[in-house]
C-alpha cells in the first residue's frame, strides 16, 4: 500500500550510512532494529550542525546562539507534538528514553494516586522498564501489581482484563507493541475500560512509535512514553506525553536549575510545564537528532514504513518458519516488527555468535522480558527485528546463516 509518496527502499537504504559497513567480511544485515534502529545521515548532520554551529544552553542566555540553540530544542517539541497529535506541546517533555519517562510517572503520579491495598496493572508482555518501575511503587505503598495473562500465541487474555480491572485499580499501564513477540495489543479497548473504573493509563509506545502513527487523542492514553533512538534518532533523549491537567497536578521528578520558578532556602516555586519536568542542562543535542528523525520519518511516511515492514514480516514468518528445527515463538493475531524464535538443540547466543560471523546482526537473549521468555518456558529466544532499511534478500541471508548454524552445531 504505497503512501502518496511512494516509498523506494533503494534510496531509503542509500540514507542510512552504516549500512555500507561490512561486518566480519560480510555487508552487514542490521536485524535488530527493535534494540536500536540505524541512524539516517540527515540526523547524523543534525547533531554535527548543532555542535558545530548553534553550540549553547537553553532558555538561559539572551545571546544569539543560546537562543538558536533554544529554538532548535523548542521545535523538536513542537514537531513531537505534531507526531503524536497531542494538543499542547506543553504536555511533551523531554527525558532520556522510555525507561526514564516511566520512572518519571510511577514516581511522581503513582506516588501521589496510589495508596495501600490499590491495584496497578500490567500485562505479561511487559519490557522490564514497564514491570519494575510499578513493581518499586507498590513496594512501598503496599499496593498490588496485578498482570494481565496472555495465551499460548502471546495475545492478552482480555476476560482476564476485565476481571481484573476495579475501583482499586488505580494506573493501567501497558506495552502497545511486544518487543519479544511483535504482539500489537488493542490499547485502545484497554485504556476506555480503564477510564470506567477512574484509571489512569500509560502506553510504552517504545517499540510501536518506529513502526506506526501513535494518536493520543484516538488512543486517549494519559501518558505515553518512547524512546528517541528506536525512532531513527539519537539516545539519551525520549518523550513523555502526558494530559496537561494530569502533568500539572504532578510533583517533581527532579529538582535544580530550570524547573524553578523562584529559590529561597525556605521555599521553592517550580517552573510551570514542561520546564517543572526538565530540571538540569537537558540533551540540546539530543532534541536536535530528534527534531531531524521526525521529519525523516515523515517524509518517508509511517503508512509507508508499515506496508513495507509487513512485507517483511510475513515474509520472515514463511521463511525462518519453514525451516526444520526452527521453532517461532509466539503467533499473535496482530503484530509488528518482530520475530522471535529458537533453534533446535542450539542455544540462542550461539545462533547469534554464528550469525555475526557471517555479518547478520541479531539479538539474542530475554530482551529484557523474563516473565515472556517464562510463560513460553525457555530463557531467551534469538530475536530479528525490522526496520524501514530491512529487505527480502536480507531475510534470505537470514535464513541461510540459520542453515549455516546446523552445519557448525551438527
Ligand atoms: N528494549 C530494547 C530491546 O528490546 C533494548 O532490544
Amino acid at each position: 500500500m504505497p503512501g502518496p509518496h511512494g516509498f523506494d527502499i533503494d534510496s531509503v537504504r542509500q540514507q542510512f550510512p552504516i549500512l555500507d559497513v561490512e561486518i566480519n567480511g560480510h555487508p552487514l544485515v542490521y536485524l535488530d532494529s527493535a534494540a536500536t534502529s540505524q541512524k539516517p545521515q540527515v540526523v547524523i548532520d543534525a547533531i554535527s550542525n548543532y555542535y558545530a554551529r548553534s553550540n549553547s544552553n537553553v532558555h538561559r542566555g539572551v545571546h544569539t546562539l543560546s537562543q538558536q540553540a533554544t529554538d532548535i530544542y523548542e521545535e523538536t517539541r513542537e514537531k513531537t507534538r505534531a507526531l503524536i497529535n497531542a494538543s499542547d506541546s506543553r504536555e511533551i517533555i523531554y527525558v532520556r528514553g522510555t525507561t526514564e519517562a516511566i520512572n518519571l510517572v510511577a514516581s511522581t503520579y503513582g506516588r501521589q494516586n496510589v495508596g495501600e491495598g490499590d491495584d496497578v496493572i500490567v500485562t505479561a508482555m511487559e519490557h522490564h522498564s514497564n514491570i519494575v518501575p510499578w513493581q518499586i511503587l507498590c513496594e512501598e505503598k503496599g499496593a498490588n501489581l496485578k498482570v494481565v495473562p496472555m495465551d499460548e500465541n502471546g495475545d492478552l487474555i482480555m476476560e482476564e482484563f476485565d476481571r481484573l480491572l476495579s475501583d482499586r485499580t488505580k494506573i493501567v499501564a501497558t506495552v502497545h507493541l511486544s518487543n519479544a513477540l511483535g504482539t500489537i495489543n488493542p490499547v485502545k479497548e484497554m485504556f476506555k475500560k480503564a477510564r470506567t473504573v477512574g484509571a489512569a493509563t500509560l502506553l510504552d509506545g517504545a517499540q510501536s512509535a518506529p513502526h506506526m502513527a501513535i494518536d493520543v487523542k484516538d488512543i486517549d492514553c494519559d501518558f505515553l512514553a518512547f524512546s528517541g533512538h528506536k525512532l531513527y534518532g539519537p539516545t539519551g533523549i525520549g518523550i513523555l506525553y502526558g494530559k496537561y491537567d494530569l502533568l500539572s497536578q504532578m510533583p517533581p521528578y527532579q529538582g535544580g536549575g530550570e524547573m524553578i520558578a523562584s529559590v529561597t532556602f525556605e521555599k521553592t516555586i517550580y517552573a510551570e510545564l514542561p520546564a517543572k519536568f526538565e530540571a538540569g542542562t537537558p540533551h540540546i543535542a539530543g532534541t536536535a537528532g530528534l527534531g531531524a528523525a521526525i521529519d525523516f520519518v515523515n517524509e518517508i511516511g509511517l503508512d509507508n514504513v508499515a506496508a513495507h515492514e509487513r512485507t517483511l514480516l510475513d515474509y520472515s514468518i514463511e521463511r525462518i518458519g519453514s525451516i526444520n528445527g526452527v521453532k517461532l515463538i509466539g503467533n499473535p493475531k496482530h503484530r509488528s516488527g518482530v520475530i522471535s524464535f529458537v533453534v533446535d538443540g542450539v542455544h540462542p547466543h550461539d545462533v547469534g555468535t554464528v550469525l555475526d560471523s557471517q555479518g547478520i546482526a541479531i539479538r539474542a537473549g530475554h530482551h529484557c522480558a523474563q516473565p515472556v521468555m517464562a510463560h513460553f518456558g525457555i530463557p531467551a529466544t534469538v530475536r530479528a527485528s525490522f526496520g524501514m532499511y530491512n529487505t527480502t534478500n536480507e531475510i534470505d541471508r537470514l535464513y541461510e546463516g540459520v542453515q549455516q548454524v546446523f552445519e557448525v552445531f551438527g
